[in-house]
């Protein structure tokens, strides 16, 4: 899948899937612009690069950066983002602090992002998003996780059908080993997690974020594809 030429912005690119998407985006010869909201991170990121990349630092959940950096950000062709802040536990419990944190991460920060760059973004371009398997599979404690993850595929769709033909697409994952998405779980709940998962998921693992970056990069350059959820998730829905 050839990126020659192109220009790709990721926002996440600092951590877990992000990371592996602006690498691979890298390989397949795109220019990468890197962004987040930490600049150590996002270097890091830079420094496994080999082609052309630039770090810029950015909080998508606010309308102002995201306004001020496409003003400045120039012609692009691709724009993925795998922006997230998890929010878990009981309704009866959940603190509005956490439930605004995941709406920012996973809600607000797509819509700024496409209000910002539709104009902007190549015609044949295309954005792609991150939500989970928890939209379709939910489980207690993972509420917020549903309800951000569903809202965002609706929009994803609702997207597609009004910035055509620019192509809006939604990826899904499952339970991937991205580093530290689960480390808010801590080392033995996580191995659980991902034990229980690879004994029940049809893939019969968990994934990795190289799997979830080769389907962003399928987003990316397929012209026919719009509008859809891609599930790279093992068959977690399933479970
Ligand atoms: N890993 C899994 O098992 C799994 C399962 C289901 C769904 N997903 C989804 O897949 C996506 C990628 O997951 P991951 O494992 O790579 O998670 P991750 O490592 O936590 O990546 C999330 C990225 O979003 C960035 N971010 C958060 N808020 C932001 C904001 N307001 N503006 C800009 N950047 C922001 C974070 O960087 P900064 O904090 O530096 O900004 C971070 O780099 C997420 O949407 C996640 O919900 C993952």
């Amino acid at each position: 899948m050839k990126l020659e030429s192109r220009r790709v912005i990721v926002v996440g690119a600092g951590s877990g899937i992000g990371r592996s998407v602006a690498i691979a985006a890298s390989e397949a010869g795109a220019s990468v612009v890197l962004a987040g909201r930490k600049r150590e991170a996002l270097e890091a990121t830079a420094a496994l690069l080999k082609g052309p990349r630039e770090v810029r630092p950015l909080d998508a959940s606010r309308e102002d950066e995201v306004g001020a950096f496409f003003e400045t950000i120039g012609p692009f062709d691709h724009l993925v983002s795998t922006a997230s802040q998890g929010a878990s536990g009981s309704i009866t419990e959940l603190g509005t602090a956490a439930i605004e944190r995941a709406f920012a991460a996973k809600l607000w920060a797509p819509i700024f992002l496409v209000k910002h760059a539709a104009r902007r973004i190549a015609r044949e371009g295309s954005f792609t998003f991150f939500s989970g398997f928890r939209a379709v599979k939910p489980s207690p404690g993972a509420s917020i996780t549903s309800l951000v993850n569903g809202g965002l595929e609706a929009f994803t769709k609702a997207m597609a059908v009004e910035l055509a033909p620019i192509r809006v697409n939604a990826i899904s994952p499952g339970v991937v080993d991205s580093g530290s998405f689960w480390d808010r779980l801590g080392t033995e709940a996580r191995d659980r997690l991902f034990s229980d998962f690879a004994q029940k998921a049809p893939a019969r693992r968990v994934g990795q974020p190289e799997d979830l970056a080769a389907a962003t990069l399928f987003a990316m350059v397929n012209p026919f594809l719009t509008g859809t959820v891609l599930a790279v998730d093992g068959g977690g829905h399933l479970m």
